[in-house]
């Protein structure tokens, strides 16, 4: 096989280097197009065709389906880890020890507090804000009273951002949640496991002593570890563009949330909940709404379905469907609308119109049931995702720095009018 790609144009032949990925993915390597042609760029909008860097995190097959975190297969990661131990790998590359785990636990919980000023930023959003803004909004303001997290030249500088985001995340998610509650904000418990004291800080009432509820902490830590990465998706395209100009650690991921709250990324999970809600309020009539999807007059989409990627089963679908039955099993909770859910991905699976364009259910499609079976509001479902996909973006930013990646800068062709004179406001 050729290491080479020959470009002609006009008569010219250009010669660039081919790579390979360790999974044997190629690459034409475009970087010298422009100098070498005196101007050509290539044009890919929404980046169908672009790798914007060389990553070792994540490796997945939209084709067959696969997906590993630094060569760890997520079935096997979902199954055997927990979420900490996956943040870890992610970040740093490896599963950590025993000793290595502890201390990155001690290090969060020594940052895990928030300056109580931040609740008067927090207190001066209206109840009805969106939690995602609010969140965006919030680790931005984060950078106010941690400014040392942006100077973030050394590796040690990069380790103390990341505890610190690590330790103050949870703290912001539950503050936001509590809020829209009305309940009292509070700080976690440091005698906690890290997912359990996420769970603690959102819903622990001040009249009540909180009781652990196993099933609910599993299925939690497993829904953070699905969403922990997912390469160079929307959010974390944002947060290493945004990173590559250096803007800190902080600001990357205030800049991911802002991209993951949009419906055709991880708002889809909410979109799903409404959209299954609304089916059952409609009288649960699952081929009506097969028939919007397919209807290019109308613009319904069956969400949850269909991913930019996978064009097979997305793993993750498959692991969060049975998560969802033994869930709902384990805390005797029967919900309709996981019935229209399954019984709309029996349909789809079987219409040439999804087979065709190979859609199948996405990590989405039922994440938002398990969500509602925990007891978590529709709204907060994204915020959800934001948290478990928090050690991705950590992950991708370091990666990208440690790389010394050059800023993020894309060109265009311009298609505007070309120079013209400029008209007088009477004239006009
Ligand atoms: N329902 C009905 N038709 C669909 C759907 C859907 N959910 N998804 C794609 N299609 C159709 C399109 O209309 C298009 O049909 P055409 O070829 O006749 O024009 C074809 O399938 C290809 O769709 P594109 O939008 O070109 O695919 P793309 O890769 O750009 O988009 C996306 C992927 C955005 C995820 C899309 O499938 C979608 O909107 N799905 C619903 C939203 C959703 O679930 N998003 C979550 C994604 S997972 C995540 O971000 C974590």
């Amino acid at each position: 096989m050729s290491d080479k790609a020959i470009l002609e144009y006009n008569g010219q032949k250009y010669e660039f280097p081919v790579i390979k990925g360790s999974e044997d993915e190629l690459a034409i390597d475009v970087k010298t197009l422009r100098s070498a042609t005196g101007g050509i760029i290539t044009i890919d909008p929404g980046y169908k065709n672009t790798g914007s860097c060389q990553s070792a995190i994540t490796f997945l097959d939209g084709e067959q389906g696969i997906l590993r975190y630094r060569g760890y297969s997520i079935e096997e990661l979902a199954e055997k880890a927990d979420f900490l131990e996956v943040a870890y790998l992610l970040i740093f590359g490896e599963l950590p020890n025993k000793e290595q785990l502890s201390k990155f636990h001690d290090d969060i919980k020594e940052e895990s507090t928030v300056d109580e000023e931040m609740k008067k930023i927090l207190d001066s959003f209206p109840k009805s804000a969106h939690p995602m803004g609010v969140l965006s909004s919030l680790t931005s303001a984060l950078i106010a009273f941690n400014p040392s997290t942006v100077d973030v030249s050394s590796e040690d500088a990069m380790y103390h951002a990341i505890v610190r985001i690590l330790a103050k995340f949870p703290v912001l998610v539950a503050w936001t949640l509590r809020k829209k509650k009305g309940l009292p904000l509070d700080y976690g418990d440091d005698t906690l496991g890290y997912v359990e004291n996420i769970h603690k800080m959102m819903f622990k009432r001040p009249n009540k002593t909180y009781v652990k509820n196993q099933i609910v902490i599993e299925a939690l830590d497993k829904l953070l570890i699905l969403h922990a990465d997912h390469e160079q998706n929307c959010s974390t395209s944002t947060v290493r563009i945004v990173g590559s100009s250096h803007a800190g650690l902080f600001a990357s991921l205030s800049a991911g949330i802002s991209a993951l709250w949009g419906p055709l990324h991880g708002g889809a999970n909410q979109a799903v909940l409404e959209m299954l809600q609304a089916i059952d309020d409609d009288g649960g009539d699952t081929k009506k709404y097969m028939a919007k999807a397919k209807d290019k007059s109308d613009p319904f989409r069956l969400m949850g379905f269909g991913h930019r990627v996978y064009k097979n089963f997305d793993p993750r679908a498959r692991i969060i469907k049975k998560a969802a039955d033994e869930v709902l099993g384990d805390l005797g909770i029967e919900d309709p609308i996981l019935d229209i859910a399954k019984g709309l991905e029996k349909e789809a699976l079987e219409d040439p119109y999804f087979v065709d364009r190979k859609l199948y259910p996405n990590v989405d499609f039922y994440s938002g049931i398990i969500y509602r079976a925990l007891g978590i509001p529709t709204d907060m479902f994204t915020v959800m995702f934001a948290l478990g996909r928090l050690p991705g973006w950590i992950a991708q930013w370091r990666e990208m720095r440690l790389n010394n990646e050059p800023i993020g800068r894309p060109r265009q062709v311009y298609i505007g009018e070309n120079s013209r004179p400029f008209v007088d406001l009477d004239l006009r």
